[in-house]
């Protein structure tokens, strides 16, 4: 896949989107979407953070390639993190360049409206696809005071206004995080990208969730929009739990799991 693939799915099937930050989650959601985000939700997701403020390009870097090497066919975007792209459409560039060499991705997401349109046109127009991100901005935590729903009432025509900004400057798609409905269904018209909804409804082209979420694997935060479709972290914490429990009472390692001193079997595989 790639950016203008996604671009040109505007208003057809919806895109499946996922995030992932390592080799074995991008192998097993390749076939299955048509974006890999390496969210800097990986912040919060894997390294604990209280927000997704700490991350930085490294971390980025990092997981980036580790989720390139599991992926053939689904386009890999990856976050730009807070603080490296909104001084100037030079630093965001330089940035976005070492982002894209170093990990193999073939886009990169931006936070933000109007305020970072010029960012956007400068990189598009330098050959580095971009995608937007409106509504809620986890970046602009501080300055939300939180996480709350955004485009309630007279806050709409701001984020309307950011996402065609977004759209002009030549993004190929957008993500809307945490809008009611009604506005998503209207921004989703008004926006010639394909829109991708996280807490934004069905009326949007695609969406996306925190794979970790989806999964039942990260449990601290657990927003209304996020739907389990299983439940890997009671899963794993009960084998754990069996594991430490076989452990205290010598019940593992078994037979099946112990070297003799001669060899029985040396063809093909480990000698048991
Ligand atoms: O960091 C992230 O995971 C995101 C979302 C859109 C899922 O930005």
């Amino acid at each position: 896949m790639t950016p203008p693939d996604i671009a040109a799915r505007k208003g057809l099937q919806p895109l499946v989107c996922l995030t992932a930050y390592t080799t074995p989650i991008a192998e097993l959601i390749d076939d299955h979407c048509d974006v890999a985000l390496v969210g800097d939700s990986v912040g919060m997701v894997l390294h604990g953070l209280p927000s997704t403020l700490g991350v930085t390009l490294e971390m980025m870097i990092l997981h980036g390639k580790a989720v390139r090497r599991g992926l053939e066919r689904a386009l890999m975007v990856v976050d730009m993190p807070f603080g490296s792209y909104e001084e100037s459409p030079e630093q965001a560039f330089r940035n976005a360049a070492r982002v894209m060499t170093e990990t193999g991705c073939a886009a990169v997401k931006l936070e933000g409206g109007e305020s970072i349109a010029q960012t956007i046109q400068f990189l598009t127009a330098r050959g580095v696809p971009v995608m937007g991100h409106v509504g809620l901005t986890p970046q602009a935590v501080n300055a939300f005071g939180g996480y709350p729903v955004q485009g309630r009432g007279e806050d709409a025509e701001r984020i309307l206004r950011d996402a065609v900004s977004v759209a002009e400057a030549g993004a190929f798609a957008v993500v809307l995080e945490k809008i009611p409905e009604a506005f998503a269904r209207r921004t989703t018209k008004e926006v010639s990208i394909p829109t991708i909804g996280i807490g934004a409804s069905a009326a949007c082209d695609g969406q996306i969730l925190v794979v970790d979420d989806m999964l039942g694997l990260f449990g601290t935060f657990r927003p209304k929009f996020v739907k389990r479709y299983a439940e890997l972290g009671k899963a794993a914490e009960a084998a754990i739990a069996t594991f430490a429990n076989e452990v205290r009472e010598r019940r593992f390692p078994a037979s099946e799991h112990v070297f003799g001193d001669e060899p029985r079997n040396v063809s093909g595989g480990e000698a048991a």
